[in-house]
């Protein structure tokens, strides 16, 4: 099957000029370096990383509210920079971000049903007022806010971080998109109510067939999803993707160290499955800079199973190893 994916990132960099150094030498944040990925229709990729490997970059960079130094994003095959006015609408609003605050994504001096009116009015979804009230109960209802009537007139610090965050993907999931770049979603929701948002978006996808861009540095929270959502994982260190593949089999059989490391870091239910496993340690905490990154594979001066002569020269590349699972790594040439 060669459907079109709806989205596709092909080598795709992006660079932040930053001034330093005495001289005003303008250096360069690789943030995304040379990533690249697609995202069929209803299908979920779940991009995880630690803080600064680059993943909201990627998400911004997807949406279009960031312009890639270099490499290219096709939607439905075409590239972003060459779609005609027509299908550049279709793009934007086609593809919906949901940051990671959702404190600061909603307006505060606006009432909810203000904020969800909004984007029907401005691409026609609903014109009168009896339309915009009806659309606007059905959406905050399908987000779990019932009775809508508690909740249109009210505004976003009257609600909880987890119901703003449910107005955020109401506000999203609006315009009917195709693919919903999720950032974080739930990191800054109470703890008790983060499934609850995962089960949203997961349900929303069986209902509309909506993909997703699901961006997360928590590992328990990419298998929650991956779990019930499938997909591919992508693992992401200083810019690059250094694996990628089929949720199930990522999580079952991590190939990369730093999956490896990821994955151990997770607590898992099971206090027997608990006790066998193993941590594996890192040669250093510390994520380098990515201002300086290493040499060779950027990994390296983490890696516990590092090949002195061999990783802080060469950089790896990504080489299938098990059906559709791709793995940037020395250590899996040499077998
Ligand atoms: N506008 C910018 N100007 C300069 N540097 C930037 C800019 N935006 C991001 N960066 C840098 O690019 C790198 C990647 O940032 P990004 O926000 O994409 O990472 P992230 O993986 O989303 O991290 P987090 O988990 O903290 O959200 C970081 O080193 C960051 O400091
Ligand atoms: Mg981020």
């Amino acid at each position: 099957m060669s459907e079109t994916p709806v989205i596709e990132a092909k080598d795709l960099k992006v660079y932040f000029p930053v001034r330093k150094g005495i001289f005003g030498k303008t250096l360069y944040v690789k943030a995304v370096d040379g990533v690249s990925f697609k995202i069929p229709r209803g299908g979920i990729l779940t991009l995880v990383g630690e803080s600064g490997c680059g993943k909201t970059t990627v998400g911004k960079t997807i949406t279009g509210l960031i312009k890639p130094t270099s490499g290219q994003i096709l939607f439905h095959g075409k590239d972003i920079r060459k779609l005609t006015k027509e299908e550049y609408l279709r793009y934007r609003r086609g593809v919906q971000i949901v940051h990671q605050d959702p404190y600061s994504a909603l307006n505060p001096t606006k009432t909810i049903f203000h904020i969800l009116s909004s984007p029907l009015k401005r691409w026609k979804l609903a014109k009168t007022r009896k339309e915009l009230l009806d659309k606007v109960t059905y959406l905050l209802e399908l987000v779990g806010l019932k009775p809508a009537s508690d909740f249109l007139y009210k505004y976003p610090h009257q609600l909880s971080g987890g119901q703003r965050q449910r107005v955020v993907v109401a506000r999203a999931i609006s315009v009917n998109p195709e693919l919903i770049v999720a950032d974080e979603p739930i990191t800054m929701i109470d703890v008790s109510l983060r499934i609850g948002i995962l089960d949203l978006l997961l349900d929303l996808r069986q209902r509309f067939g909506t993909a997703y861009l699901f961006i997360t540095h928590d590992f328990g929270a990419a298998r929650y999803f991956a779990a019930k959502g499938g997909g591919l994982i992508a693992v992401m260190y200083l810019g690059k993707i250094v694996e990628i593949g089929p949720a199930e089999d990522i999580i079952q059989n991590p190939q990369h160290p730093y999956t490896k490391v990821l994955l151990s870091a997770v607590p898992v239910p099971d206090p027997e499955i608990s006790r066998k496993k193993k941590p594996i340690k890192l040669r250093s905490l510390d994520i380098p800079s990515p201002l300086n990154p290493p040499s060779g594979c950027k990994f390296h001066t983490r890696c516990p199973f590092i090949i002195e002569d061999k990783c802080p020269y060469q950089e790896p590349e990504l080489v299938e190893v098990r059906p559709n699972h791709y793995v940037a790594c020395h250590l899996l040439a040499k077998k």
